[in-house]
């Protein structure tokens, strides 16, 4: 058997293997629950990532070499400063070029000067305001114009409405081929005290939104192999692939 088809052996038997399923759901109850999140960095910017969702995404980024990656939710700029880095790397490589929308209602002025004047800010622009809002969409959907591969990831308010409306406004402009990161959908399989005081929690969240979503368009599927490959994500049932 080749690598590629004994890779994809292994990652349908890990989706199927209970026992590892067990371990890694109380691996995200324990690490959530420790704000286990907030534990890394990218190039310097904190990133609330989980380390195996950014392994992930940079195959994706690799594999796809967006012209654009659309992202909500820019908090300290690690994940913005991420996207950028690979898409330099991409670029150092002989890909295509790339660059990063990165919206969010709030940068804070210690946030926005280290984003700035980071060596990868060549590749961001950022837009303060709501995601959800009229003008925000309309600059962000301007921008987006003519682009032809696109990459949106959502990662700002997670209660149900807010990312039902983030999912109509950019969800909709990623490009075939390419993916529409939806975080934070664990929030539906955690018991609802790991959602701190936060107004969203278990019934109210990105998967309930993504679930609902979907039912409308049918152009996008969850790709469940990202999910049996991960285990451990934020993001269960989360990327969104575009299909047709
Ligand atoms: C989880 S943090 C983003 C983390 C970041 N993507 C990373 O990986 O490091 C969520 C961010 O969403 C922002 N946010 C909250 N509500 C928003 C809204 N309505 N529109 C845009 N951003 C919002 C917050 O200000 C916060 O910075």
């Amino acid at each position: 058997m080749g690598f590629e088809q004994e890779l994809e052996q292994r990652i349908r038997e890990n989706g199927q293997n209970e026992t590892l399923q067990v371990a890694a759901r109380s691996f995200m109850r324990e690490s959530i629950a420790a704000k286990y999140s907030y534990n890394f960095s990218w190039l310097g910017r904190p990133i609330i990532q989980y380390p195996q969702d950014i392994v992930v995404i940079q195959q994706l980024i690799w594999g796809i070499q967006p012209d654009l990656i659309i992202e909500t939710g820019i908090a300290h700029g690690g994940s913005i400063i991420f996207s950028a880095s690979i898409l330099e790397l991409v670029s150092a490589c002989g890909g295509r070029e790339g660059e990063v929308i990165g919206i969010d209602i709030d940068i804070r002025p210690h946030n926005r000067q280290a984003i700035e004047t980071h060596p990868m800010s060549k590749r961001i622009s950022m837009i303060e305001g709501s995601s959800i809002s009229a003008e925000v969409i309309a600059e962000v959907r301007k921008r987006a114009a003519g682009k032809k591969r696109v990459m949106v990831c959502l990662d700002s308010n997670h209660t149900h409405a807010h990312v039902l409306a983030e999912l109509e406004a950019y969800g909709v402009l990623t490009s075939v081929g390419s993916y529409c990161l939806v975080f934070d959908t664990v929030i539906e399989d955690m018991p609802s005290e790991l959602s701190f005081d936060r107004p969203w929690g278990p019934g109210d969240n990105p998967k309930t939104a993504l679930k609902l979503w979907l039912e409308s368009h049918p152009e996008f599927a969850i790709d469940k192999d990202i999910g049996n490959k991960l285990l451990i994500t934020v993001a269960p049932d989360g990327f969104l692939k575009r299909i047709v």
